[in-house]
């Protein structure tokens, strides 16, 4: 008995997940493990970021959520968060030349409210430049919170039921679903986190109801399309059922 070794080919492409939510983790360690400051291990996440939207890309999948900044995150030194808000600004700013051709549409979801001016100005302009494209839709977690997303959710729905435009009664999941970040797209199917942690850290929590679960003990800037594709294929072996028999 011959083990092939896994590849492109063995994936499915008919049962690419829609949506896969990744919770990018470990940059620090791996920085430490080579010495190097924390910031060194954020940059190298970067770029293993985009070989793995340029993967999920050509694969077919309809959307990526990458789990950037969280909500918890601002209790990190100031010098990393300025570190990460500046890395993200310029990944955002860049994103035209280094996804050119990729056709991949944008966007930020999490709240605007605490971050800078810049970010915000860029977030918009990278929506507006990216909006048109039919490839792959990435949407960044950033300054993002599920318990933030959902609050917020029901106090939109409270304001209109306050003002006449909902009825209490009428108020079903799919209201819920339309006042999220993530309003008219597909639910996660598959969630990845990196480097050995298994928890969801405030993420998706809605939207990961069904989703099939992957962990991996590789540290973020070592996740490769190649694991990407592991992922997948782990993925498509699983049974999911959906409450049913
Ligand atoms: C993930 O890596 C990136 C962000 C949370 C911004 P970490 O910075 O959490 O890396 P570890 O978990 O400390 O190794
Ligand atoms: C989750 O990672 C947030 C991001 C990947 C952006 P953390 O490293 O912040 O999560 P915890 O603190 O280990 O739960
Ligand atoms: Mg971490």
């Amino acid at each position: 008995m011959f083990f092939k070794k896994q590849n492109k080919q063995e994936i499915d492409m008919l049962r690419i997940p829609k949506h896969i939510g990744v919770i990018m983790d470990g940059n620090g360690r791996w920085a430490k493990k080579r010495g190097l400051p924390r910031s060194a291990g954020h940059s190298a996440g970067a770029d293993a970021l985009k070989k793995i939207i340029t993967e999920a890309n050509n694969l077919g999948v309809k959307y990526i959520t990458v789990y950037a900044f969280s909500t918890e995150n601002w209790k990190r030194p100031k010098e990393e968060v300025d570190y990460l808000m500046n890395l993200l600004l310029d990944y955002l700013r860049n994103a035209e030349k280094t996804l050119s051709g990729e056709n991949v549409v944008i966007r930020a979801i999490g709240s605007r409210k605490e971050l800078s001016q810049e970010i915000c100005d860029q977030i918009v302009k990278t929506e507006e430049f990216t909006k048109n494209n039919t490839g792959i839709v990435m949407n960044i977690a950033l300054n993002y919170g599920a318990r933030e997303e959902i609050t917020n959710a029901v106090r939109e729905i409270c304001k209109d039921v306050k003002n006449g435009k909902t009825d209490i009664d009428s108020i079903t999941d799919k209201t819920v679903e339309n006042h999220l970040y993530t309003k008219g797209q597909p639910e996660v199917d598959l969630l990845i986190r990196t480097s050995g942690e298994q928890r969801l850290s405030n993420f998706m929590l809605w939207q990961v109801s069904y989703a099939e679960m992957w962990f991996t003990n590789k540290l973020w800037p070592d996740f490769r399309p190649k694991h990407l594709r592991q992922a997948i294929y782990d993925f498509q072996n699983r049974g999911r059922r959906f409450g049913g028999i």
